[in-house]
């Protein structure tokens, strides 16, 4: 079985193993990691190790900090917003898909959202031209969502502004090298490549830990979650990522993952591009490496397109709500098999129904 879904996502098996061995005592302590304190020094143990290992995964440069907090990304549409717009209300966003409308959505209770720069008029099929973009040169900060899970487009470079540059990196965070020195602020539900929903990973520059507003709740301030505990971190899913962490770095860190993950890529959008069955319509040059949109030309075959999938062991295709047709996606746990799997079936069901469709015209 291979499961495509976009979240939450399929984990390496050796990882769920891992958990399933240490879940009723972990390391002989006597306990599960969900009985833990958290203040126990075994589970500080576990935090910290977990901490370290992202840190180095992604090279986390001495002033920022790296925070394990909860909510997920939705949540913290608004919460860095609170958390950001105390001193100046101002802030630009760039448009791309249904997530970042979504952050807008929240964003704009809290301060002047401008959008600098839209694609809705073209359905989101691509990432504006950076020479368009109408930026607020005085603006606290400026938005991106670096990969848009529902619509399949991703910033393929990631821009240089002269204000912080925020991100919602959820659906491509550790699938690509970063240089997190281009941001001012990054966040990321776990549940693509990381662990469990819910768990919330926010990486800040201190400069800007004190632009927050009143409002903000204690266990959502970044500036004070960055200096001490405030309420109970969501331990397991912590201890999950954690061990996702030291999965990641034995398969070489991100360098390695992301080769494997062009890999993957690149054969399934040839197989896409090489099939008339088959189209994407998003740009090419902003195609997604994590999230592979594409629809069947005759969509009234999707559903059966799905069933088949399904029936052969391919997981959890169907496109977003918002977009229909297929997705694929394309996480660090996806083995080269799966899209390899994938490919095969998708040839087989274009040849099988090509074959039907000439059968209809000769009869
Ligand atoms: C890019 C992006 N941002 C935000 C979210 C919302 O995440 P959550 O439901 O964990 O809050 C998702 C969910 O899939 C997403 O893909």
């Amino acid at each position: 079985m291979y499961n495509f879904s976009a979240g939450p996502a399929q984990l390496p098996p050796e990882v769920l193993m891992t958990a399933k061995d240490e879940f009723l005592d972990w390391h002989g302590c006597g306990m599960s990691v969900m009985e833990m304190p958290f203040t126990s020094d075994e589970f500080n143990e576990i935090s910290t190790k977990a901490y370290q290992d992202l840190n180095t995964l992604i090279n986390l440069p001495e002033n920022y900090h790296s925070l394990f907090l909860q909510g997920g990304a939705y949540a913290h549409f608004s919460l860095l917003a609170m958390n950001l717009l105390g001193k100046n209300p101002n802030a630009d966003y760039i448009q791309t898909g249904h997530w970042s409308t979504r952050a807008i959505n929240e964003a704009k209770r809290y301060g002047h959202i401008n959008i600098a720069a839209s694609s809705e008029q073209d359905g989101f099929n691509h990432i504006p031209a950076y020479h368009q973009w109408k930026l607020d040169p005085n603006a606290a900060y400026c938005h991106i969502t670096t990969n848009e899970t529902a619509n399949g487009v991703q910033f393929q470079k990631i821009p240089d502004l002269d204000v912080p540059l925020v991100a919602d990196v959820t659906s491509d965070f550790l699938t690509r090298e970063m240089d997190i020195s281009k941001f001012g602020l990054l966040y990321a539900s776990a549940q693509k490549n990381i662990g469990p929903s819910g768990l919330t990973i926010v990486i800040i520059r201190d400069d800007l830990l004190d632009q927050a507003m009143d409002i903000v709740p204690a266990v959502f301030n970044y500036s004070r979650q960055a200096k001490t505990r405030v309420n109970t971190p969501s331990t397991y899913s912590v201890y999950m990522a954690g061990l996702m962490f030291s999965w990641l770095l034995k398969q070489g860190g991100i360098e390695k993952v992301e080769q494997q993950n062009s890999i993957k890529v690149q054969r399934l959008y040839q197989a896409i591009d090489n099939d008339d069955f088959y189209h994407c319509t998003v740009n090419p040059a902003d195609r997604s490496k994590a999230n592979i949109c594409f629809e069947l030309s005759n969509p009234d075959l999707s559903d059966d397109f799905l069933n088949d999938a399904k029936e052969n062991g391919l997981l959890n295709l169907k496109g977003h709500g918002v977009r229909g047709g297929i997705r694929a996606s394309n996480y660090n746990a996806m083995p080269l098999e799966g899209f390899d799997a994938l490919i095969d079936f998708m040839q087989t069901f274009s040849a099988s129904h090509a074959m039907t469709s000439l059968k209809k015209n000769i009869a």
